[in-house]
Formats: C-alpha cells, structure tokens, sequence
C-alpha cells in the first residue's frame, strides 16, 4: 500500500484520519520520519495554510504528504475565528481557552450559525491538488461531552441533537468537516490507483 506522511503534531487529527483511510492508504506520522518542531501556517487561508504544512514535510522528506486546515467560522462574529481558530484567544492558548472566549463572544446572542471548513492539500511529486469539507451546526451554549478535541464541546451538527464531543468517532468521521476532506482524497486515490 502507498504511504503518505500526514503533516499534524495533533495525536487526534492523527487518529481520525487514520480511521478514515484505513485500507486506502498507509498514513505516516511526523515522528515516524524523525520530523520534528512547530510546523508553519502563516498564511490567511485554509488553502493556504494546508499548502504550507504540506510543503514543509515535502521539503523535508521528498516523500509524497497531506496537510490540512481546519476552521470553525461563526455567522455572528462574521465567519471568526476562521483561519484563526488555533490561537483564537491567543498565541499558545488551550482548546478550553478558546472555548471560553467563543462563548462569552457569543454571551446572549440568539444567532448561534456555526459551520467547520477543512481543507486538504495533498503534495505527490511535489505537486498539490485539494480537497474539501464542510459541516453546519450551531454552538451551544456550554460544554457538552468529553469525546474529540478543539471546540468539539459547543458545536452540535445539524440534524443531531448532541455536540461532536458526545459522538463515537465513527460518528463523527461520517458527517464531520475533515470526515468528508478525507473521503474525497481517499477517492482520488482510489481513483488513479484502483
Ligand atoms: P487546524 O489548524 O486544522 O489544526 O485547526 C485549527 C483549530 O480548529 C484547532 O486548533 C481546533 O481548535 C479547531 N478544530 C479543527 N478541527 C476540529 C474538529 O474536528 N473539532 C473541533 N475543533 C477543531
């Protein structure tokens, strides 16, 4: 099976991806090759930022890889924290820390709109093609369940009526952001590799 190299210090993005290509193809952490340090994303895109991590293992490794860039964009504070999620209440902070300050911004605000974006970026041969995922909720108004990550406690799928972090992973995997990301750069693998 083809290995790719999945650019992400983050030991549960590791783990949900790992599930969802299970059987496509082999995924390689970062200490697996002996990388590592802070990966950069300093770009103002989702694009951006996956292309960036994605080229930082290609310049490394000359080993084909993915990246990809999450954000949790809120209509009511018009699409933040977006591309900033991570350090949405500042450099170095916790998923809690986050969490707190998205719920005092959303402090007695009945618009409670939310939607995850992801964004994959897959580098073979040097050469990036994307792929994408998108999941509607709402936040909620306090933390709910102890599965996942980020700000998986306040946001509730629409169609569901309990938060990502109350979901079993294979649940998650199936409708979420990075679920469907995953889906369509396991098909294009599928694809030119049948
Ligand atoms: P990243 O840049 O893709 O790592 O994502 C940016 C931030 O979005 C992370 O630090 C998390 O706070 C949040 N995030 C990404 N994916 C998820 C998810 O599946 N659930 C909850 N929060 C997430």
């Amino acid at each position: 099976m083809k290995n790719l190299v999945f650019a992400t210090n983050n030991k549960h993005k590791l783990h949900e991806v790992r599930e969802l290509l299970d059987g496509v193809v082999e995924v390689r952490s970062l200490e697996e090759m002996n990388l590592s340090g802070e990966i950069p994303e300093t770009a103002d895109t989702l694009q951006g930022n996956a292309l960036q991590k994605a080229l930082w293992v290609w310049e490394r490794t000359h080993t084909d890889c993915f990246a990809d860039d999450t954000g949790l964009e809120v209509a009511a504070l018009g699409g933040a924290p977006g591309v900033y999620s991570a350090r949405y209440a500042g450099e170095h902070c916790s998923f809690d820390d986050n969490i707190n300050k998205l719920l005092a911004a959303l402090d007695g605000n009945d618009n409670r709109k939310a939607c995850f974006r992801t964004v994959i970026c897959l580098v073979e041969q040097g050469v990036p093609r994307y792929f994408e995922g998108r999941v509607d909720g709402m936040i909620l108004t306090e933390r709910h369940g102890a599965e996942g990550f980020g700000y998986d406690p306040v946001f509730m799928p629409d169609r569901f009526a309990v938060s990502f972090a109350e979901m079993p992973l294979e649940v998650k995997n199936r409708i979420s952001h990075r679920g469907q990301a995953v889906r369509a750069l396991a098909e294009y693998l599928k694809t030119i590799r049948p």
